[in-house]
């Protein structure tokens, strides 16, 4: 099997990569039998409907504090974040349990492709937009009805795609100059139509290229961020700096970034099945889970929008791996 991840989702879908394959390299470290039951345990439940409950008795899979993988920004805990009890939430689904992620017991399931010992194979396509960038003497052209790229994800087990974060970037964040659709050139147009626009031309990549009998497509979701703390009811917040707790309960009162619409309009365009990683409310009620003043830039770099590691993007992994060991049953 090889597990080919397209990401756009800079570097917080690398990490979460790295984290599954860190926590496959610790395997020794895991509980053997996890997966007995799954099926029974997980079948039927939707895994993305749920809210957060403290519980010490289970701490992260790993050690982020000697852990090499993890980028220094993210690791919150070494950039002198004091609290820990961001550690120690774990999501509990609305009508089931959610088993822990067993990186030995995911191998054997696997086993029969290519990782040193398991043969099981990870790679990452960092691809920002799905569609793509093409330099021309003009410009870089972002070309909204162009997949040449998708000739590196065919013939994969599993394909786990996202994009978003890269859409919104102006100026010298912006990595085009020029943006195309058919023959019309454009210096810009609204963001929002465009990510549309690219995501049916993914979609109808999937429809064209993908045989469900081999490949599992699975589009992670929208990542949000919590700048503004009238969206969780605290007016006076100063954007996520000092949150320790979650939202309680399963339901965020706040707005939802407006992608989640679009992508869930597009995802119902595509006719070949595709399973949302569907992480946006969980996600949303994790106020406390971003570095804030404890990743790379300090006071100055607040950072609302990432996730410190060890953290809430162990949580869509232990889905992900859920869904993938639930495919599989
Ligand atoms: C495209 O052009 C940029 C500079 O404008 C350069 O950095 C980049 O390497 C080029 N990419 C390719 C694939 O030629
Ligand atoms: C935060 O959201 C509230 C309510 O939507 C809005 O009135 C306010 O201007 C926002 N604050 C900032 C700093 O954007």
């Amino acid at each position: 099997m090889a597990l080919w991840v397209s990401s756009s989702f800079e570097k917080l879908v690398i990490v979460m990569i790295v984290l599954v394959l860190v926590l496959v390299h610790h395997h020794h470290l895991a509980n053997g039998n996890a997966n007995e039951n799954i099926e029974n345990r997980v079948s039927g439940c939707d895994l993305f409907q749920g809210s957060w409950v403290e519980d010490i008795s289970n701490p992260p899979q790993y050690n982020a504090a000697t852990c090499p993988f993890i980028e220094k920004e993210f690791n919150c805990q070494n950039n002198g974040r004091p609290d820990h009890n961001y550690l120690y939430y774990s999501w509990h689904p609305t009508s089931c349990d959610l088993p822990r992620f067993d990186g030995l017991g995911f191998l054997r399931r696997f086993k029969g492709t290519e990782h040193h010992d398991y043969d099981v194979k990870v790679l990452l396509d960092r691809n920002m937009f799905l569609v793509d960038i093409v330099n021309e003497t003009e410009g870089r052209i972002l070309k909204l009805d162009s997949i040449e790229d998708g000739k590196n994800w065919l013939g994969m087990d599993m394909l786990i795609f996202n994009t978003w974060h890269w859409w919104n970037y102006r100026n010298a964040h912006q990595p085009w100059d020029f943006i195309q659709v058919g023959s019309k050139v454009m210096k810009d147009m609204d963001r929002m139509v465009a990510f549309e626009m690219a995501l049916g031309t993914w979609g109808a990549w999937v429809d064209t290229n993908i045989d469900p009998t081999k490949t599992m497509v699975f589009f992670q979701g929208i990542s949000p961020n919590h700048y503004n703390g009238s969206d969780w009811n605290e007016p006076n917040a100063k954007q996520c700096q000092g949150q320790m707790t979650p939202v309680l309960g399963s339901i965020y009162p706040g707005q939802y970034p407006p992608a989640v619409a679009v992508v869930k309009r597009a995802l119902s365009k595509i006719k070949k099945p595709v399973t949302l990683l569907d992480i946006t409310t969980l996600s949303l009620l994790r106020k406390d889970g971003h570095p804030s003043i404890y990743g790379i830039g300090g006071a100055s770099g607040m950072d609302c929008t990432h996730w410190c590691i060890a953290g809430v993007p162990d949580t869509w992994n232990q889905i992900l791996y859920n869904l993938i060991i639930w495919h599989k049953l």
